[in-house]
């Protein structure tokens, strides 16, 4: 790897750019200098061409389909790794050893629980409140309770945030579910594994036994592996930006919660299922593929697309496996959401339009239709996907952090407004 430089000619005047070479992947133009040198900023709405920062973390080929964390392929990870393993990973740059692994598992459930006080803080929310709406408030609401690792300067504090919300998610999403349908909360359990304790808070009640399905808790565990970092994305990007002022880390998390509430972004597992209920009959597909290819129809199919990938997206591929799963040991055979999803899928796979645009079924498009059976209401698949994501929110965090180059993130912008002009007074205008 050696760096090189690109030229830029530019208002009669030549500017030598370094190029920076990644470990795979393509270089950048190190444009640092440019306004400096040259009084002029880059444009570039929607970040398309942008490297907003340097990372170590995961990487994204979105032509050739891959998505690699700290190098390891995801399909390895969700085949043969659990969410903690990924965590680890993910945290701290390598698999951990048996001994790493099991002191890692302990001192994240150490913190399961939620200081007691909080459980009365979501009595303050509508019970019809969206559950993402309440996901905002709480976790904001996290460095009003945990004072001792809101100090980012420190690393055991870091740490400790770090621990506590990887802990404390599941525990804040179950009980955004439990209070919504009116359930009394149950509190974690930490003989289970990660998945399994996040089941148990959620479906268990007081007065009967729960045990919950090991294949459904191995698919939790998979679409939370799925859904834990997926590079400098919007969120992810929120949470790099609102970190860079110096904000806590519980504020952090928040910001990126309410980022990926969108239905661009993590909302469209949710979207994804009502649309396929709006279509409602297999009958129905080619009238939605039409309007998706209208341009005068704001309509889209979603659960297709990325801006990344423009192959089939990996982890679409291990999520489309772990439904047929889940739907087998459930024994669900005729929903027509599912058969409209999979001849949704057929059409779509084959048609002119999707094929030439590389629009394939991303994650969204598989997760709601497994998380449905499992039993969750469409409202909380933005809510799993914030507990699955808070660690790669967090590890980015840190990794920016820890950048000894790191300063507050500015972007700066084309001005197209009024010039300067003098102040009328109300009634002369
Ligand atoms: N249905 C129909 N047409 C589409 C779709 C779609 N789902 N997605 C993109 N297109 C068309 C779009 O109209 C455009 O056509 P043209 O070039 O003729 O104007 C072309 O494909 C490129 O689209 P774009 O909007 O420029 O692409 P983008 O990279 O800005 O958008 C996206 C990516 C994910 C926002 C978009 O594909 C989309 O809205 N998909 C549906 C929502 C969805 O499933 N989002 C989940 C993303 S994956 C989870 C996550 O990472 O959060």
């Amino acid at each position: 790897m050696t760096d090189s430089t690109a030229k830029l000619e530019i208002g009669g005047k030549e500017m030598e750019l370094n190029v920076r070479p990644g470990s795979v992947g393509p270089s950048v133009v190190d444009i640092a200098a440019l306004y400096k040198e040259t009084g002029m900023f880059t444009y570039d709405p929607g970040f398309t061409s942008t490297a907003s920062c340097e990372s170590k973390i995961t990487y994204i080929d979105g032509d050739e389909g891959v998505l690699l964390h700290r190098g390891y392929p995801i399909d390895q990870l969700a085949e043969h790794g659990d969410f903690l393993e990924v965590c680890y990973l993910l945290l701290y740059g390598e698999l951990p050893t048996k001994v790493q692994k099991e002191d890692f598992d302990y001192r994240v459930t150490r913190h399961t629980m939620l200081h007691e006080q909080m459980s009365r803080f979501f009595t303050g929310f509508r019970r019809d409140a969206h559950p993402m709406a309440v996901m905002c408030g709480v976790v904001g609401a996290l460095s009003a309770f945990y004072h001792d690792s809101t100090d980012i300067s420190d690393p055991h504090q870091r740490m400790v945030a770090s621990m506590r919300m990887i802990a404390k998610m599941p525990t804040i999403a179950a009980m955004a579910y439990k209070y919504h349908i009116g359930q009394p909360f149950i509190y974690p359990k930490n003989e289970l594994s990660y998945a399994a304790n996040f089941l148990h808070m959620c479906f268990a009640v007081p007065c009967e036994d729960y045990k919950a399905n090991p294949v459904l808790a191995r698919a939790m565990d998979r679409i939370f592996i799925l859904h834990a970092d997926h590079e400098q994305n919007a969120s992810t990007s929120t949470v790099r930006l609102a970190g860079s002022s110096g904000a806590n880390p519980f504020a952090c998390i928040a910001a990126g919660i309410a980022c990926l509430w969108g239905p661009a972004h993590g909302g469209a597992n949710e979207a994804a299922l009502n649309m396929l209920a709006e279509i409602g009959t297999v009958d129905r597909i080619p009238e939605f593929i039409e309007r998706a290819k209208d341009k005068n129809d704001p309509f889209r199919l979603m659960g297709f697309g990325h801006r990344v990938y423009k192959n089939y997206d990996p982890r679409a591929k291990i999520m489309q496996r772990t439904t047929h799963e889940v739907l087998a040991e459930l024994g669900v055979k005729d929903d027509p959401l599912l058969e409209v999803a999979m001849e949704l899928e057929k059409i779509a796979l084959t048609d002119e339009y999707f094929i030439e645009k590389k629009l394939y079924p991303n994650i969204d498009f598989y997760s709601g239709i497994t998380l449905k059976a499992m039993g969750f209401p469409t409202t909380m698949f933005t809510v799993l996907f914030a507990l699955a994501r808070t660690v790669g929110w967090i590890a980015q965090w840190k990794e920016m952090i820890e950048d000894p180059h790191q300063k507050i993130g500015r972007p700066r912008q084309l001005y197209t407004g009024e010039q300067s002009r003098d102040y009328v007074p109300i009634a002369k205008r």
